[in-house]
């Protein structure tokens, strides 16, 4: 039987894949953006909607980097108001555990699940650098092994919370006039050296027990805490061999914590270009990448690289001669991308070979080299490509991040996602009332996720 894919729909923001120049973008801040995308999703049969994080405005060259959308509203705020336009959509929410307190977090996650009835999930995040830090009183930051081990103490405090309330807990019994069924109820105490709370939890039991729980992070510490403790992995590995390594990676460690394979889910990100034929799409993907990549847009890559203010090139011209800046990084702060370049003068030698022998401009260059376009074509090659790397064992589906928002999300949701359904690998209505059900996975105390953490 054909593997069930799994749809998502990330907001798209504060990346250079999405388009607010075009004129059919909307608003990243207007609430009616938010419910349109949902809403969408949810005409889709999505399984959910996803929010990134991002705490600290990015910067280069020491100012504001005003080049992709900038600023973004609060992650609970949103899910709440989208909970009540929304039936069946889950809400994920990217929240750090490294700047935030178990006890608020479990509270919003726990109020979330009840205010949306069980649609609830917590992508677990240690956030990327000291810079975002710097906003929190905590100040500074850990260094990664320490983030790590805060994030699993982090998450198994919350699971204690939540589990600190039975669903038999609430009485509410008019005729005894008792509330609460059992004296201990939302007691709990965790202590260790990062957490040293106790009390009671004031937030009864969740429809969903617990929220559901996704992990992004990449390393192999990254990878043990998914294998652990998460139910869906958020990964940046949308190609098809790539996928399938990483698949197989991160399932092959699941065993270790008595955990099925299908107990963790693994949805990369990735982005469409739709057409009415191939060579339709292939030329608005062109015209999409032209306007994901400005002039400036590509000069402010090349620096990312390079660690050196570049601005006094032509983007249209050839790449700099000189070498990138192996110093500390300081061009840029607050960006994901600049930590992705392993070996950085190898990186710059082969993006000089690459202009001079294709005859391209930084700005060719950048399109070429920074191109994050998954799946390009008519509605059937799209549908016929999602469902033979699921099949495969790339991932188990994927997380779309349109270009245009709130509606680049509906041209999918009209096209492919009728041809999924006819080939029977995509449901054609909600199979369950929470997202842990839509989702089809145990609930985590089933699979031996005790206090948060599988052993
Ligand atoms: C695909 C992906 C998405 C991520 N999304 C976010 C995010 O939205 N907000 C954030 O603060 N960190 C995000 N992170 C950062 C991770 O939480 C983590 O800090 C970072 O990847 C370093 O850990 P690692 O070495 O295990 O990858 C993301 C990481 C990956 C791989």
């Amino acid at each position: 039987m054909s593997k069930q894919i799994h749809l998502a729909a990330h907001f798209p923001g504060v990346n250079n894949t999405t388009v607010w120049s075009d004129p059919q973008a909307g608003s990243h801040i207007e609430f009616d953006s938010f419910k349109r995308f949902a809403q969408i999703a949810e005409r889709g049969k999505f399984d959910f909607l996803f929010l990134a994080e991002g705490l600290r405005l990015r910067e280069q060259n020491g100012r504001i980097y005003e080049l992709d959308v900038v600023g973004r509203p609060d992650t609970f705020t949103i899910l709440a108001a989208l909970a009540a336009v929304t039936e069946h959509l889950g809400l994920t929410g990217t929240i750090n555990s490294t700047f935030n307190e178990p006890y608020d977090v479990a509270r919003q996650f726990a109020s979330l699940d009840h205010l949306s009835g069980g649609r609830a999930a917590w992508n677990v995040v240690t956030s990327w650098d000291a810079f975002t830090g710097e906003n929190f009183r905590r100040g500074g930051f850990l260094p990664q092994d320490q983030r790590y081990e805060r994030a699993r103490t982090f998450l198994q405090t919350a699971a204690e919370l939540w589990d600190s309330w039975a669903p038999s807990d609430l009485l509410a019994d008019p005729d005894s006039g008792q509330f609460v069924a059992r004296a201990d109820a939302g007691a709990y105490g965790h202590h260790d050296d990062h957490f040293d709370i106790s009390g009671r939890f004031n937030v009864p039991s969740p429809p969903q027990g617990r929220p559901v729980i996704f992990q992004a992070g990449d390393s192999h510490d990254g990878r043990e805490f998914a294998a652990s403790s998460a139910d869906a992995i958020f990964s940046r590995h949308g190609t098809l061999e790539d996928g399938k390594a990483f698949y197989e990676d991160v399932k092959g460690r699941l065993a270790k914590y008595g955990r099925r394979r299908d107990d963790l889910l693994i949805l990369p990100a990735a982005t469409f270009v739709l057409g009415d034929t191939d060579a339709d799409a292939q030329e608005k993907a062109h015209e999409v990448r032209r306007q994901q990549v400005s002039g400036q847009t590509a000069l402010r890559f090349l620096e990312q690289l390079w660690n050196r203010d570049l601005s006094h090139y032509d983007p249209d011209g050839p790449l700099p001669q000189e070498d990138p800046d192996l110093g500390e990084h300081t061009i840029a702060r607050g960006r994901a991308s600049v930590r992705r370049h392993d070996d950085i003068l190898e990186t710059a030698r082969s993006w000089r070979a690459k202009a001079e022998a294709e005859n391209l401009s930084i700005r060719e260059l950048i399109i070429e080299v920074t191109a994050r376009q998954n799946f390009i074509g008519s509605p059937q090659t799209i549908a016929d490509t999602i469902n033979d790397y699921v099949q495969q064992d790339a991932s188990d589906g994927f997380i779309l991040v349109p270009h245009i928002t709130p509606e680049g999300l509906a041209p999918f949701v009209d096209q492919v996602v009728p041809l999924l359904q006819e080939r029977g690998v995509f449901r054609t209505d909600y199979e369950g009332g929470t997202l842990r059900e839509n989702l089809g996975l145990r609930p985590q105390t089933e699979q031996g996720i005790v206090r948060g953490v599988a052993s």
